[in-house]
């Protein structure tokens, strides 16, 4: 009896870990290129962080303002990332944006019109321009839903409920995956020829984030551990507004729509306190800039009552903010009691995007690993070291078809299905098994507490270097402790079990994302360090990249930044490298 008899087996030219906008895109255009596709979620199919980007698509389609092109969208893109962005990845972006939006909409997708009848656009941070193409304030939402609608129809294999432990590679190309199911915690062997990770973020590090418990770094940490390489790990955007209050929605998503459509920031004093900040944008400056400004009002204690500041939209009347706000409308009146068509919300910032991730070339989506792509949240180098708003649901539309089509071609010339080996399956078997076998009485919801609030406390907003060796070495400890956690009861609906294993990928990544901060001695987009409160220059060089050492510890370097082409050099009066904070 050979091992994989002991498994459900499936085989599959191209397999899509993660199922929002990204995966769904991706997987849409594989299968679009004849390959034999699966798509596996973590959750229910349709349930991803995509929906979380409410206020809208940026796209160049220069609908409202008829001078936006992609040229100043690559180098709003740029300058909102600091110039660690890479720039072919911005190119791209911009120039295929416009494209996939309309596409997205011939599939099915309702967005809000002009009076001329096209697709309306709106204001968003660090955008010169109206530029992004929305629904309400449901614009994730809307995509998730019409790519699901057309992946569906396109007869993809869907895997939902189901998460992904180890990608297996044989000769050094990737040939499968080994998963199991949520709810019965059945072990599953996929043999594919490639594989796309599209599985979002890692925001449940933090304790005040806007992710769901699905984000917790699995993409990431799976690349790794296959080899491949992480870029700029210590850029985590947080978002200037999240719900304050009450405890129990700390966090969720207050979309950049309010201040798109004109919400005003106000302190204690009922001063608009980016005045001070950034006079020439206001409440539309970019989000690192905002959330730090937040965060600066409630240290001097000018802060509203939970924490943050106040966000009021209440000026533009409730048939406006009804029509165009819906779900703020209704996320405020039942969750926290509050009308914001006659007063202010309470916001502050919340984790909300890694602009860190999986290194990928720009035009493929491919890692350094031969069969191994990334797109979406997961990979890395088209925010730079600060994401604009609206950019990464272009960002995986644009990337998302491009891994698709590259892994669909892979699989064409590279025809071969590799055998996986033996004693690849067992480990990876072992891997999840072993929690069982534990002697210790650790406890993974204790110590993903206890991660959250380290990670909070010391690899937030604002970091000194006291703090994040802290967090370096504190993260040494929970990480033994996470290998020592001990799982009762049997694999059959144990949420106890997922935690254990998610847990290990947090843990991991944290400390990808501390060191990759206590490397870069400057402040810079979203990483801001209290010690180094300037942008250097020189530091302007390189991107952080992080890799396994031959013992399985955590490396990093620095690798110096892709050349500009001379023809986007000419976008910038300056030397992009002299980049002002
Ligand atoms: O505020 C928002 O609607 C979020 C958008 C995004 O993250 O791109």
């Amino acid at each position: 009896m050979s091992v994989l008899d002991r498994f459900e087996t499936h085989t599959y030219d191209v397999l899509v870990i993660g199922a929002g906008g990204a995966g769904l895109r991706a997987a849409i255009e594989a299968s679009a290129c004849g390959a034999k596709v699966a798509l596996i979620c973590k959750s229910l199919l349709g349930k991803a962080h995509t929906v979380m980007a409410e206020g809208g698509i940026a796209a160049a389609l220069a609908n409202v303002d008829n001078q936006d092109n992609w040229q100043t969208h690559f180098k709003d893109t740029m300058k909102g990332g600091k110039f660690l962005n890479n720039y072919r990845m911005a190119e791209l972006h911009a120039k295929e944006s416009p494209e996939r939006v309309i596409e997205l909409e011939k599939w099915g997708a309702l967005f809000d019109r002009t009076q001329e009848g096209k697709i309306l656009q709106r204001a968003f941070g660090g955008h010169s321009y109206k530029r992004l193409s929305h629904v309400g304030d449901r614009t994730g939402l809307e995509m998730i839903r019409t790519l699901q609608d057309k992946g569906v129809h396109m007869g993809i294999d869907v895997y939902m409920e189901c998460t992904v432990t180890r990608l297996f590679k044989t000769n050094g190309k990737i040939s499968g995956a080994f998963a199991y199911w949520r709810e019965n915690g059945r072990f599953i062997v996929f043999n594919a020829k490639a594989v796309i990770l599209a599985t979002g973020g890692v925001g449940k590090a933090y304790k005040i984030t806007s992710n769901s418990w699905e984000y917790t770094a699995d993409g990431q940490i799976l690349a790794y551990k296959a080899g491949a390489e992480l870029i700029d790990c210590e850029f985590v955007q947080f978002h200037p507004t999240g719900m304050i209050w009450p405890p129990g929605v700390i966090g969720l998503l207050v979309t950049e729509a309010v201040r798109g459509e004109g919400g005003l920031l106000k302190n204690n004093k009922g001063e608009r306190f980016m005045q001070k900040y950034d006079p020439a944008k206001m409440e539309l400056s970019t989000r690192d800039v905002v959330a730090r400004a937040i965060y600066t009002e409630n240290k001097e204690d000018r802060g509203s009552p939970h924490g943050g500041a106040f966000l009021d939209i209440s000026h533009k009347g409730a048939e406006y903010i009804k029509k165009k706000l819906p779900s703020m409308y209704h996320q405020f009146k039942e969750l926290a009691d509050v009308d914001i068509t006659i007063g202010p919300m309470e916001v502050g910032p919340t984790c909300h995007y890694s602009m860190g991730g999986v290194r990928v070339d720009a035009e493929t989506a491919l890692t350094n690993i031969p069969g191994l792509y990334a797109c979406g949240e997961v990979a890395a180098g088209l925010h730079g070291a600060n994401r604009l708003g609206g950019n990464s649901l272009s960002d995986l539309l644009v990337f998302g078809r491009r891994a698709g089509m590259y892994a669909a071609e892979y699989t064409r010339l590279d025809k071969e299905i590799l055998q996986i080996k033996d004693t690849d399956i067992n480990m990876a078997e072992k891997e999840m098994t072993g929690f069982f076998e534990n002697k210790s009485d650790e406890n993974p919801y204790t110590i993903h507490t206890e991660l959250q609030e380290l990670m909070q406390n010391n690899v937030g907003i604002f970091r000194v270097e006291g703090d994040l060796k802290h967090a370096i070495s504190e993260l040494k400890t929970l990480s033994v402790r996470a290998e020592n956690v001990k799982v009762t009861g049997s694999r059959m609906y144990n949420p106890g079990w997922h935690m254990a294993y998610d847990l290990k990928n947090m843990i991991l990544y944290s400390e990808a994302i501390a060191k990759c901060a206590l490397q870069r001695k400057e402040s810079r987009g979203a990483h801001s360090r209290i010690d180094f409160p300037n942008t250097d220059p020189e530091h302007g060089r390189w991107n952080s990249i992080v890799k396994m050492s031959s013992d399985e510890n955590i490396l990093v370097d620095k690798l110096p930044l892709s050349e500009i082409s001379s023809e986007l050099k000419k976008f910038f009066d300056t030397d992009p490298v002299m980049v002002k904070k």
